[in-house]
């Protein structure tokens, strides 16, 4: 493993120690038995004994225990990721669902980072990520996809499919994931939701009622029609997906958002897909690591435990992690620390590489 001190390495190779000292000594690296190794000096030290070694990182190691037995699998809650084009109404049916408002309040109307939520409906709970519709965010809509569950494609009737309505399109079909679509402002005079159905054939996606794969559901986000059938079209998807995890175990999943913020250091929301996540665990997320000081719910109250399909917002991390980045628990924060440390240090590593690499194009090129 990574960060193997002396001794351990000694003792996986079946060599004297003094045998490793002597040549770290020769290499130019004395280090005592304690003392622990670095990749390259580890692969080095076993090279120059004739012999070959991978190192493996700790998440490499411990994602041999990402196995879990079936009859540890309980149900969860599907994750449901609304796509759609520009304008077709994505803020405004999580609005409707939620009974908020966010998109009137929303900056020139346009979803700027992705949010979570959550439903109940009866005893079932409905996980939602908004994503941004506008087109620079392309990437971020192709995340969304990858955490998610079940897509709700949303096509406003009175405009039909639009150029990011096919991009939503291949990116649930990339991701393998079912799409449901809701034909959005029926309430609109020049609306017809029939076109809609015509159009999408194109691309694949056919109502059942048509002999297709596809779920259809005519609404108004406006006006607050079809979001009961919506939702039930959406349970019933789920109920197909038999969607299970694991909850008694250490928790992973993936960051959603991160910032900075000024108050209360660096926040993210993350999504929890297996495990539970508690106040106190040591975790990495991409570079960054920590130990969780507080965690909140969409709404913004205050948790103690996150299980899979709960979106949460952490602090506590020592900085920022990038979204999309993966987390897990450690048991200690020492191995959570060196993990994350040995990702920046990579991250280093290969920035230089390649402004090297560039450097030396460039000087090539000019010559
Ligand atoms: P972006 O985040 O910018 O991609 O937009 P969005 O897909 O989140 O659309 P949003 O919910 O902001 O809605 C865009 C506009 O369409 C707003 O002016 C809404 O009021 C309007 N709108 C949304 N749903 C309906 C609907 O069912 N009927 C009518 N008439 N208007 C709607
Ligand atoms: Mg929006």
């Amino acid at each position: 493993p990574t960060g193997s001190t002396v001794a351990e390495l000694a003792e996986l190779l079946g060599v004297p120690a003094s045998d490793i000292v002597k040549r770290l000594f020769l290499l130019g690296n004395p280090l005592t038995l304690t003392q622990s190794m670095s990749d390259e000096l580890i692969e080095l030290v076993a090279d120059d004994l004739g012999r070959e070694v991978k190192v493996m990182t700790k998440e490499e190691e411990n994602s041999f225990t990402f196995y879990d037995d079936p009859a540890d699998l309980l149900p969860r809650a599907p994750v449901v990721t609304v796509m759609g084009h520009v304008d077709h109404g994505k803020t405004s049916l999580l609005d409707a669902i939620r009974h908020t408002g966010v998109a009137e309040g929303e900056a020139g109307g346009i979803t700027q980072a992705i949010g979570a939520s959550q439903v109940k409906i009866g005893d079932r709970t409905i996980t939602f990520i908004d994503t941004p519709g506008h087109e620079t965010f392309t990437a971020m809509r192709a995340r969304g996809a990858k955490v998610t569950d079940i897509v709700i494609l949303i096509v406003a009737a009175d405009d039909g499919v639009m150029p990011q309505t096919v991009e939503s399109i291949n990116h649930a079909k990339a991701a393998g994931v079912p799409i449901i679509v809701a034909v959005n402002k029926i309430d609109k005079p020049g609306a017809n939701p029939d076109k809609v159905r015509q159009e999408l054939t194109e691309y694949g996606i056919i109502p059942e009622e048509w002999g297709g794969q596809n779920m259809f559901v005519n609404i108004s986000a406006k006006k607050k029609i079809g979001i009961d059938e919506l939702l039930e079209t959406v349970l019933l998807q789920a109920d197909v997906l038999e969607l299970k995890a694991n909850p008694n175990t250490f928790a992973s999943g993936n960051v959603l958002e991160a910032k900075l913020d000024r108050g209360r250091g660096s926040v993210a929301t993350v999504l929890v897909t297996r495990g539970t996540l508690r106040i106190g665990d040591a975790i990495v997320a991409g570079m960054s690591y920590g130990r969780i000081r507080a965690m909140l719910d969409p709404k913004g109250r205050p948790v103690k435990e996150a299980k899979p399909s709960d979106p949460v917002e952490i602090l506590g991390l020592q900085s920022v992690p990038a979204a999309g980045d993966e987390f897990r628990v450690f048991t200690e924060e020492r191995e959570a620390r060196s993990l994350a440390e040995q990702r920046a240090l990579k991250a280093r590593i290969e920035e230089q590489n390649r402004v090297k690499h560039v450097t030396l194009e460039t000087l090539f090129s000019t010559m």
